[in-house]
């Protein structure tokens, strides 16, 4: 609860920085910078090759979080429900439970508004911390990645979600490739604090998938700003590792028992 304060009281004063990490040695350096941690079922793209989000199993998410885990002093963890987890109230509250008694993570992130009201609601009443998540929705996604917030329709859709959400008591809102003007509505007329993606430097905080902003993970999606391309120095240890066996310079002495 101290770690969900904090991140309210930042509203209006400071950005939030969202990260993901899949695993303990990525957890620990963006424990270093970020407010909040994020088991994304991204993972399902990034680590696992899946068409969709939608194939990534609760099994999954677990096993990534529980490593992710290890790594994290101080932020914020949340962890993702998987699609078709949430499907029910009752059948949220079990995964929701479950979630955080293996994971021991501080909130759990589901995709929707006025669709998965019941579900949010119910989660929140028996004391499970919920981060929403509007806008772009990768489970609900059949086809190409579209903005979000293009018509009248889709901005009065988002902003009565946003509401909704912020009434049901959830502690801040994912908003994924939401039109600038959009997200800026958004964010000035909720007191709980938004977390951009795609969506423009109007919203309280940002996140992106770390993977992709390291460049580990190949991708071309507008929003991606590659703030480091760690290939290259991944390449590059291997490939001395590589010519150093192969010229019989290692292991030397120092390296062997
Ligand atoms: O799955 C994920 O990593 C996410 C973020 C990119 C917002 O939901």
């Amino acid at each position: 609860m101290k770690k969900i304060k904090k991140i309210l009281s930042k509203k209006n004063r400071s950005k939030i920085v969202c990260l993901t990490a899949y695993s303990k040695n990525v957890a620990e350096i963006v424990d270093k910078h970020a407010d909040i941690v994020l088991v994304g079922d991204s993972l399902g793209s990034v680590l696992y090759n899946y068409s969709t989000t939608r194939r990534v199993t609760l099994t999954e998410m677990i096993n990534h979080s529980k490593s992710v885990r290890m790594g994290i002093k101080k932020s914020l963890m949340v962890v993702d429900m998987p699609y078709k987890t949430y499907s029910t109230k009752n059948l949220a509250l079990k995964n929701a439970r479950k979630i955080i008694k293996e994971t021991k993570c501080d909130a759990v992130k589901l995709e929707g508004g006025k669709k998965i009201i019941k579900q949010i609601t119910y989660l929140i009443k028996n004391k499970i911390p919920v981060m929403g998540h509007l806008g772009l929705l990768p489970q609900s996604i059949k086809g190409s990645f579209k903005s979000k917030g293009k018509n009248i329709k889709e901005i009065n859709d988002l902003l009565n979600d946003a509401l909704l959400l912020q009434k049901k008591g959830v502690f801040a809102i994912v908003l994924e490739c939401v039109k600038t003007a959009v997200s800026k509505k958004i964010t000035q007329n909720l007191k709980i604090p938004t977390i951009g993606i795609g969506s423009s430097i109007n919203c309280d905080g940002q996140v992106l998938v770390t993977d992709d902003l390291i460049g580990l993970n190949e991708t071309n999606i507008k929003f991606v700003k590659k703030f480091l391309n760690i290939r290259k120095f991944l390449n590059l240890g291997v490939k001395r590792f590589a010519s150093e066996v192969r010229s019989k310079k290692y292991p030397t002495k120092k390296y062997s028992y």
